[in-house]
């Protein structure tokens, strides 16, 4: 666990311009003082990231907000007061004074107050803000805890704070609400339902003018192993074919029964929604580390419930060809 000490010391590599690590209740950071462009320029490096995304900048309250952005619309104000602390970024018009590592040389600025009390307290302690990326190399698959950043990351990284499992276990929605209605940009554990409720105006579809978001692109949070989505009846079937083949197959199922055959890696996974998403990247790294020739994952229901989840699973899969067109 987290002492005063450690966030300290945590405090003290990010004025030097150092990147720490750090858990957020959606998947853990890896940070760097928003304020240093040299810093962020590090955290870019470590990632394997392009300079052009912008990153996430994280504060402890929102008295910081003037500092970072120029206008807080309706909506955000609405959308702050419910939200944060908590798994919801907000894109807003960016202040003057802030930099372009920061914003990916857009006009504005993507803000998130997480609700983790680690986080906090090193919020707190640093006294500005944080910039942190997903702490996962770039399009892989991201950290939910201490051990995976470390593998993601070894030596590169200065200091990482252990908090623990992140509890939401995917990283937050982020909603652009620089306009008089907001619009998703990533779906997450905070619900477009929920959202719309809150502003009190329906979201607008993502249009031209919306800020680019990216980490949005279709192959992201991927494994190195090939991952197909398929029902659990075809899943069944190949899970049973493919070893008859030679070929190794990893499983994530909720609801298929389990074939007794060997060589054959299978997870079962939740059935509830929030259990799913808790669990997703432990287990996708679980199931790539079996050092399998495919990922079978079987799929998940189309409800609302299940959008930022099958997100995920979509965009890790985007890359993938099946183990049979080879
Ligand atoms: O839960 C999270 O959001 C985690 C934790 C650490 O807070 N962070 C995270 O950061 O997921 P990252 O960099 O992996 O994903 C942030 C996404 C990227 O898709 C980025 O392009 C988008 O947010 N983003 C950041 N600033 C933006 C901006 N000004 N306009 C549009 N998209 C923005
Ligand atoms: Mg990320």
């Amino acid at each position: 666990m987290v002492s005063d000490s450690d966030i300290d010391k945590a405090v003290a590599i990010l004025k030097r311009g150092g990147l720490v690590a750090f858990p957020t209740e959606t998947v853990y950071g890896l940070g760097a003082d928003a304020a240093n462009p040299d810093a962020i320029g590090k955290l870019y490096a470590a990632k394997g990231r392009p300079a052009d995304h912008p990153v996430i900048v994280h504060l402890a309250e929102v008295a910081q907000l003037p500092q970072w952005v120029r206008e807080v619309t309706p909506a955000a104000q609405k959308l702050a007061q419910k939200f944060w602390p908590g798994p919801l970024t907000l894109i807003l018009k960016r202040a003057p004074g802030v930099s372009d590592a920061v914003t990916g040389g857009q006009d504005t600025v993507g803000l998130r107050i997480p609700s983790h009390p680690v986080a906090h307290a090193l919020l707190e302690k640093f006294g500005g803000g944080i910039a942190a990326p997903s702490a996962n190399r770039f399009g892989r698959v991201s950290a939910t805890t201490a051990q995976h950043v470390m593998q993601e990351f070894g030596d590169s990284v200065d200091l990482v704070l252990d908090g623990g499992q992140s509890e939401v276990g995917i990283e937050s929605t982020i909603v652009d609400a620089t306009g008089a209605r907001p619009v998703l940009l990533r779906p997450g554990h905070v619900s477009a339902r929920e959202i719309e409720q809150t502003a009190g105006v329906p979201l607008a579809a993502p249009h031209g003018g919306s800020p680019r978001a990216p980490g949005t692109l279709a192959a992201h949070y991927a494994p190195a192993t090939p991952l197909m989505i398929m029902e659990g009846d075809l899943l069944l079937e190949l899970a049973a074919s493919l070893p008859r083949q030679g070929k190794r197959v990893a499983v994530l199922a909720r609801s298929a029964l389990q074939p007794l055959l060997s060589g054959l890696t299978w997870i079962a996974a939740p059935h509830d929604t929030n259990a799913y998403a808790h669990d997703l990247y432990a287990n996708l790294r679980a199931l790539d580390a079996a050092g399998c020739d495919a990922i079978l994952v079987e799929k998940l229901p189309q409800q609302p419930e299940w959008a930022a989840v099958n997100d995920r699973l979509d965009r890790a899969a985007a890359g993938s060809r099946p183990p049979s067109a080879s």
